[in-house]
């Protein structure tokens, strides 16, 4: 069967704007246009309306409260200012700080930067199905470590930390919890009320919103040093204008997640199931990362002795690594101990996939795998034979 477009499996690198989001925002592109600070008249009063809606919406999918969510412009800032935010807030006294070798980039660098501002920082190396050992966590830990930073979702292998456990532990040593959440929002409940956690990172574009607009979430007297500075908006913290539509767009797309997400997980795990026991009995196909701890849309698979680059992928669109090659290499892998030489494949669905559409992408991927290690398994057997020297 030949298609117009390729089906789209790449949902925990982004994914397209929920119908819904986008009618909500087109006003405030339009007619609404006012800056939010301008309070003297209708339109910065119309538009201020919008964004503290917004930021209602976003603090209820946390269960927190409004005036704990600051806008910024996508996880990356998020954890960049939590991180930088509180290590200065706190820093004069408190030097250390914990991660784990699985953590966003955006976690990681920002991390290694402030090695170079003095702090130090321990990196804990997940167990092989990608998950943290809580004894290795809390033997990490000193009396100096001012904060800890852990993923609530993992973006490539889609494990699932235990965040209330980890929190709880930070919680008895004094240590701030810091947690990247852009990949669990829509995809489990989280409820910062009940959880020991003092700063999240959210973002709208993995979650049905536009790109371009974030928050983070800041525990009531959570101290966090500003890394924008500027006209003092978001109450000091992050300045810069707010983009409304943007904001609105957030709200929106994280106010259905919310409705969504009881009936959405379900079909959806049960498509992803549908396409790994389409899979999992190849030879040379295995999973990345623990299954039970897991959301629902994530598979990510290696396949040994295969070199399957995204170029004949062609109709189905999804996130391969290959951790041998220079560029591709993903550390995610890497830290668990993953074979080097395999092809790895990210197979992310979403809130738009058909079954049919599923079907399809097992089939056709079936197919791939299947011809690749056929080839390679031809390969070694042809250099196998001993050519006789004439
Ligand atoms: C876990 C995680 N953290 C942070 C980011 C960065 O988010 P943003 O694109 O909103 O800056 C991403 C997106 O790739 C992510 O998956």
């Amino acid at each position: 069967m030949q298609r117009t477009q390729p089906v789209y499996l790449d949902n925990a690198a982004t994914t397209p704007v929920d119908p819904r989001v986008l009618e909500a925002m087109l006003p405030y592109l339009k007619g609404d246009f006012g800056n939010p600070a301008s309070g003297a008249h209708v339109y910065g009063q119309t538009a201020a309306r919008a964004v503290e809606q917004a930021r209602e919406q976003v603090a209820a999918l946390l269960n927190a409260d409004k005036t704990e969510i600051a806008w910024t412009s996508g996880a990356t800032e998020s954890n960049n200012l939590a991180i930088k935010g509180a290590a200065f807030a706190h820093g004069k006294r408190k030097k250390h700080l914990v991660t784990v070798a699985t953590e966003h980039k955006a976690v990681l660098d920002t991390m290694h930067w402030l090695e170079t501002q003095g702090f130090a920082v321990t990196v804990i190396e997940p167990e092989s199905n990608g998950l943290i050992l809580l004894s290795k966590f809390a033997a990490a830990l000193r009396n100096d470590t001012v904060l800890a930073s852990v993923m609530l979702v993992n973006n490539e292998i889609g494990v699932i930390q235990d965040i209330a456990a980890l929190g709880h532990i930070c919680r008895q040593r004094g240590v701030l919890l810091h947690v990247d959440a852009a990949q669990a929002t829509g995809k489990l409940p989280i409820d910062v009320a009940s959880l020991p956690v003092d700063l999240m990172s959210l973002t709208a574009h993995k979650t049905y919103g536009p790109k371009g607009i974030g928050a983070l979430y800041v525990r009531r007297n959570v101290a966090v040093e500003c890394q924008m500075h500027g006209g003092g908006h978001e109450r000091g913290l992050r300045s810069g204008t707010l983009p409304t539509h943007q904001i609105v767009g957030m709200g929106e797309c994280f106010r259905l997640a919310q409705t969504a997400l009881a009936t959405e997980v379900p079909r959806i795990r049960a498509q992803r199931d549908r396409l790994w026991a389409a899979l999992r009995d190849i030879d040379g196909v295995q999973l990345n990362g623990d299954f039970a701890a897991r959301v629902a849309h994530n598979l990510n698979i290696s396949v040994r002795r295969c070199d399957l680059p995204l170029s004949v992928v062609t109709d189905i669109s999804i996130s391969s690594a290959s951790a041998c090659i220079a560029g591709q290499a993903s550390h995610v892998i890497a830290a668990l101990g993953g074979e080097l030489s395999a092809t790895v494949m990210r197979v992310t669905l979403g809130r738009f996939n058909t079954d049919a559409e599923i079907d399809f992408a097992a089939q056709y991927l079936r197919g791939k795998i299947t011809a690749c290690r056929a080839q390679s398994n031809a390969m070694q057997r042809e250099s196998r034979v001993i050519h006789p020297v004439t």
